[in-house]
């Protein structure tokens, strides 16, 4: 009796302490510097898709020329690939690539750079202002997607090209012989099928500074023809709607209008996201791909609205198919993206959010793979990873499964009317390898964040491997010279339902962590 009245007495005072704390702000502070993640693997999302880790290649500046491809450096093959790109893109585990544009599709005619390469045309490219010699057309770049065992998915011109020329190119590829394109690439050069599965309608159709730009009515009526005619010539491939990209305009009403059109023949709704730190404002920034998540959550209820409307019983994904971190340059030759240790964090969000809606979001591409706004970096006498490539290094390499529902509770900031969680997590469940991979942003800029990693289903049981990428300051950026973001590797022993684990300040840390048998 007497011990219960002891106890009840030091909770009374505890309790007292605890209001008193809560009072000053700085014991606030304190106390706020702490976050909860708890796992379950039962709480599942969905598949991830291997192909969100996609990438994308542009004629545009130097991606393809003096990028991914340089006849004549001695860094590149005997087809004119640069072999240390090759070496990058298969580190990076692309699985699939998007190709020609971009902008730049919008006036490409894809017959222009086919056959004996001295007799392809010089054009002008419209879209952004150089002269394409057509040097690097279809046959090349299937030829590379070989070399770098990556799966290419071609967009087709729906701004200055025909249905004719949408479902030729099918043709060219895909049928194996005895019809006039398909005879026409055993000429020149390629028996096989190139088998492309992956086909674009058009690229950004609802941006007025595209070549060819339509509205919601008309592009989707011509989209429908050209799709009716590209799954005549091969019933198997899956097609991209060219969803919103001009998020100025009634981007809702676009996605909507589209699919009435569309939810019969298309496999994906494209979405595309740029953001930046224009204003230098930190915070701002890093909360920034808060509106990419949103355009998944609202396309997605357009796509389940549109479908309830129809017979099929396929699904209608959304291929993220570009986003990045674009403000500075303009892509072309020494105006070049070179990201910084910021940038490199708001990437990860980005793949954050593509797990956490791995239900519906089932291909992702980076845009684009080289020079431009680009994870890989060439020179005349070599290449060097910007900090962008480690965040999608270690998600492609190691984040596949089934995406979870993490709950998470973290210390916040205040965002004019918005509260945002300091800590951006994503997780997943590789059943095969029974382990849990655990993404973390910690986009506190000044204070690392002290959190109880918690399972809810069994028992973290091994050696945990922690990735981080860091570095002293949040505008450090890499070069030729000097890698100061990178990744940095360490080893944590887990075992029980919970460990803590205190991620830094301005970091993004992936753990992965074995589970015990169950
Ligand atoms: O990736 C660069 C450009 O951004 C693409 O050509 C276009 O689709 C987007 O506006």
């Amino acid at each position: 009796m007497k011990k219960i009245t002891l106890i009840s007495r030091i909770s009374f005072l505890y309790g007292v302490i605890q209001i008193i704390v809560c009072l000053t702000g700085d014991q606030l502070l304190a106390q706020n510097d702490h976050a909860r993640i708890k796992i379950d693997i039962e709480r599942q999302v969905g598949e991830i898709d291997k192909m969100i880790y996609g990438n994308f290649v542009e004629h545009l500046g130097r991606c393809i020329y003096g990028g991914l491809y340089e006849p004549g450096s001695s860094l590149s093959d005997k087809n004119g690939f640069r072999k240390d790109v090759i070496q990058a893109t298969k580190e990076l585990n692309v699985p699939i690539v998007r190709w020609p544009g971009g902008n730049f599709v919008s006036g490409y005619h894809w017959e222009d750079g086919i056959g004996p390469v001295e007799k392809r045309p010089v054009r002008m490219d419209l879209a952004w202002g150089y002269r394409e010699n057509n040097s690097f057309g279809t046959d090349e770049f299937i030829d590379w997607c070989h070399e770098v065992q990556t799966e290419p998915y071609f967009c087709v011109n729906l701004g200055t090209g025909t249905m004719d020329e949408a479902r030729n190119w099918v043709e060219y590829c895909n049928i194996e012989k005895g019809t006039y394109y398909a005879d026409l690439r055993i000429k020149n050069g390629h028996k096989q099928p190139h088998k492309v599965i992956y086909w674009g309608l058009g690229n950004e159709m609802d941006g007025s500074w595209q070549m060819g730009h339509k509205n919601a009515e008309d592009y989707g009526k011509f989209a429908l023809e050209t799709a009716k005619l590209m799954k005549g010539i091969d019933k198997n491939i899956k097609l991209v709607a060219s969803g919103s990209s001009n998020y100025g305009g009634d981007w809702i009403n676009w996605n909507r209008t589209i699919l009435e059109y569309l939810k019969d023949q298309v496999d994906f709704i494209s979405l595309h996201n740029y953001t930046g730190n224009r204003s230098n404002n930190y915070y701002e920034y890093m909360a920034s791909t808060r509106f990419a998540e949103k355009a998944i959550k609202i396309t997605e209820g357009i796509i389940q609205a549109e479908l309830s409307k129809t017979k099929r019983n396929e699904p209608i994904y959304i291929a993220f198919d570009e986003y990045n971190v674009w403000y500075r340059a303009k892509g072309e030759e020494g105006n070049e993206e070179i990201y910084n240790l910021e940038d490199a964090l708001v990437v990860a969000t980005y793949l954050n959010t593509f797990i956490r809606n791995a239900n519906i979001v089932k291909m992702a591409n980076m845009a684009q793979l080289v020079n431009v706004i680009a994870p890989i970096f060439t020179t005349k006498e070599g290449s060097w990873y910007q900090t962008i490539f480690y965040p999608l290094y270690l998600f492609a390499n190691n984040c596949h499964g089934t995406a979870l529902e993490t709950f998470v509770d973290s210390p916040v900031y205040q965002l004019k009317d918005t509260q945002i969680p300091y800590l951006d997590v994503s997780s997943a469940f590789n059943k095969e390898k029974n382990e849990v991979i655990l993404n973390v942003v910690n986009r506190d800029k000044e204070r690392l964040i002290i959190t109880d990693i918690i399972s809810q289903f069994g028992i973290f049981d091994g050696e945990a491997e922690i990735y981080q990428v860091n570095s002293k300051d949040i505008k450090d950026q890499n070069s030729a010279a000097k890698l100061l973001v990178k990744t940095n590797k360490g080893k944590q022993n887990v075992k029980g339902a919970n460990f803590t684990y205190s991620f830094p300040a301005h970091s993004y840390t992936m753990i992965i962590i074995p589970l015990g048998s169950r």
